[in-house]
């Protein structure tokens, strides 16, 4: 498999702290966390460790892995910087056990991570692959930004917008997957370069979900279309799966 961050994940923290373009998440996990006991935490597709370090701040016991070595590096740079002593491990996710021999409370793959996946077979391995990392009712947890809302909305995106840097976002979508154009251009004295990296997403909705979970051998699955845990409908601006291990 190609690691499409190889060069991305350098700069992919321009996209600024989580807490400001992922809205409340940080009281949507202590809470779901605190009702169901949560202590350990494994975020399987960590990227550069932010929601690791969200979770470590919250008392969470965490663990992280990634596919993208230079995703981990960047995670290993940034979690040093803030103090905080993180495993880190390079692995695919729907092969946790080749890496992980323990059971987690909760496993998280989170900002649209899953869908990097293309086929049934292979999304459905990754899911069984998190579930087989789960204690007892534990929690396996999904967020992505692709939504029925997102998906009608206009192809090109201004995500960010600074005076040195902007980033947008050039999608196009035929309905089974969705590709995102990502133009980063530097506009400083300091940096003048443009770079373009290409994501292609499986557009999973809130059904492809509950039909994978409940293959997978989930039967509590619960989707949201916030970090309110309002009902997930045609206007959400986010998809949060929350799936139970109950046997
Ligand atoms: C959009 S980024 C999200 C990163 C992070 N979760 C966040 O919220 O910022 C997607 C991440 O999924 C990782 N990824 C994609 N396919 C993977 C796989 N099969 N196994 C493990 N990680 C994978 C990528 O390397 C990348 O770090």
């Amino acid at each position: 498999m190609k690691d499409i961050y190889e060069k991305f994940a350098f700069d992919y923290d321009e996209f600024g702290p989580i807490e400001s373009y992922l809205g409340d998440e940080k009281n949507f996990f202590h809470k779901l966390f605190t009702e169901h006991n949560i202590k350990t935490v494994l975020d399987c597709a960590c990227g550069t460790g932010q929601h690791l370090y969200m979770l470590s701040q919250l008392g969470y016991q965490t663990w992280g892995s990634d596919y993208s070595h230079s995703m981990l590096k960047i995670a290993e740079k940034n979690l040093h910087e803030r103090g905080c002593d993180i495993p880190l491990t390079q692995c695919d996710f729907r092969y946790l056990e080749r890496k992980f021999d323990v059971c987690f409370d909760a496993v998280v793959c989170l900002t649209t991570s899953l869908p990097h996946l293309h086929t049934d077979e292979d999304l459905l391995f990754a899911i069984k692959s998190m579930k087989n990392r789960l204690n007892k009712n534990g929690l396996l947890v999904f967020t992505s930004g692709t939504t029925d809302y997102t998906l009608t909305l206009p192809s090109i995106e201004v995500v960010v917008n600074r005076e040195d840097f902007s980033r947008i976002f050039v999608k196009e979508h035929d309905g089974r997957f969705q590709t995102i154009h990502v133009l980063d251009l530097y506009h400083s004295l300091q940096r003048t370069e443009e770079n373009q990296y290409d994501i292609v997403y499986r557009i999973l909705l809130d059904k492809d979900y509950r039909m994978l979970l409940s293959k997978a051998g989930f039967t509590n699955i619960k989707i949201y279309g916030d970090y309110d845990r309002s009902p997930y409908d045609a206007g959400s601006r986010r998809l949060i799966v929350v799936a139970e291990l109950t046997t």
